[in-house]
């Protein structure tokens, strides 16, 4: 007799995670049932996705879209919803995989309504793990949740570190590609515009992660992810450049040897990875060509042009919450520069400023609660706001 299918939802299906994620399940129709789909303001792709998928529940997160996404799915099975208690709706609807993929602090409180059902999730939503890390592993061991890693970096870890060898981990190194801008000077990288910042040359991502990856925020966060995900402490977590983008992060035990986990820079493989865990699927995504004489570099990353690197070391030993300012106020940077109101090169003293000023106006302890973190991350981006624009 066949296996029931394993049921899924997708936690913002429409970006890029998410439509990668919806194509590794279209090919697996017998394999796979989808409970629910989301997005914020995308009504047509929402809909084309549930129709394609026979989805059991499609929300849009923006209220105002009701009506449209109604009429886009009318004659269709798929139940519709809107506004954020349906997106926590459709992260609660019992399901045995959920995919949670929205950007930003906005995932927080889907993501941790889908740790509360005990089943797994694939986590590629890294700012709630960086602004509420220890709430959200302390809800994972509660519920009994399998957390399973999509980032690449994070995901090469899980594939390649041994749990059982925890205390001989020397280190863990996350590479970097170093973006589009890796050999800019500090003159050149004032003046990139948003154009120039979004076109990232080995990854296709959504428009935060690929400004992020600019200025290296993103592996700033990725250090703090690994903190949690792994339990290990920040000095054990290093940082390369890798402009190639083949090995996706390397485990370094107290007997020298190095262990890591190579694929070609497509989100597919570490996504396919997490959806069949602890199986594999098989997956007609990119390919790592060994066919061909293939270059391989690691070099240390330069902290004078990508501060956030450095900055994110003052988060090792906090107790202030100070790691939710780093993101709000990198949200608050990063929207800014896409809309044109800041320069590049401004992002990052954004942060570096909001973190200077942090232990003042902190509300003095770790966040209690997930209310705590959105209290502190409102605090954090009022003082963002208020640094005017440059
Ligand atoms: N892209 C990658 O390759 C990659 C790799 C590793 C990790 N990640 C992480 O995965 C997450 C998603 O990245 P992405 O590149 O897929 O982002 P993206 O393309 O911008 O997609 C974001 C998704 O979240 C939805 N969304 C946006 N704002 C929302 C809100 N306020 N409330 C509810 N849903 C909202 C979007 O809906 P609409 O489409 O309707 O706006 C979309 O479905 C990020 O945390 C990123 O750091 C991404």
């Amino acid at each position: 007799m066949a296996a029931a299918p394993k049921t899924v939802s997708i936690l913002g299906s429409t970006g890029s995670v998410g439509q990668n994620t919806v194509d590794l399940i279209a090919a697996y129709p017998q394999r796979y049932k989808v409970v629910a789909l989301t997005a914020q303001n995308n009504v047509t792709l929402l809909a084309a996705q549930a129709k394609k998928l026979n989805a059991g529940l499609a929300v849009i997160g923006n209220p105002d879209l009701y009506a449209d996404l109604k009429a886009a799915l009318a004659g269709t099975p798929t139940e519709v919803s809107a506004g954020p208690d349906a997106l926590i709706d459709a992260a609660s609807r019992p399901a045995d995989w959920i995919m949670s993929a929205i950007v930003g602090i906005a995932g927080l409180r889907p993501t941790l309504t889908a740790i509360g059902q005990g089943g797994t999730v694939a986590l590629a939503n890294k700012e709630s793990l960086v602004c509420a890390g220890p709430l959200m592993m302390a809800a994972v061991a509660r519920h009994g949740t399998t957390l399973l890693p999509v980032d690449s970096e994070h995901n090469a870890v899980f594939q390649v570190l041994d749990p059982r060898q925890k205390t001989a981990i020397s280190r863990i190194i996350l590479t970097a590609s170093g973006g589009p801008f890796l050999r800019h000077t500090l003159a050149e990288l004032a003046a990139v515009t948003p154009a120039e910042a979004l076109k990232h040359p080995t990854w296709s991502m959504g428009a935060k992660i690929s400004i992020d990856s600019a200025t290296m925020m993103n592996k700033a966060l990725e250090v703090i992810e690994a903190m949690y995900l792994f339990d290990l402490p920040m000095h054990k977590i290093d940082v390369r450049i890798h402009p190639q983008s083949l090995v996706h992060a390397m485990v370094e035990y107290i007997d020298g040897s190095i262990l890591t986990q190579m694929a070609a820079a497509d989100m597919r493989t570490p996504i396919a990875h997490t959806l069949a865990w602890p199986e594999r699927l098989a997956t007609t995504g990119q390919r790592f060509d060994l066919n061909q004489n293939i270059h391989i570099d690691f070099e240390m990353p330069d902290l004078k042009r990508f501060q956030a690197l450095e900055l994110v070391r003052s988060i090792e030993n906090d107790e202030t919450g100070m790691a939710i300012a780093l993101n709000a106020a990198n949200e608050v940077a990063v929207a800014q520069f896409l809309a044109g109101k800041r320069h590049f090169d401004q992002i990052v003293p954004l942060v570096r400023s909001v973190m200077t000023m942090w232990p003042e106006i902190s509300p003095g302890a770790m966040p209690a609660t997930i209310d705590d973190v959105f209290t502190y991350d409102g605090i954090a981006r009022a003082l963002a706001e208020s640094q005017g624009s440059a």
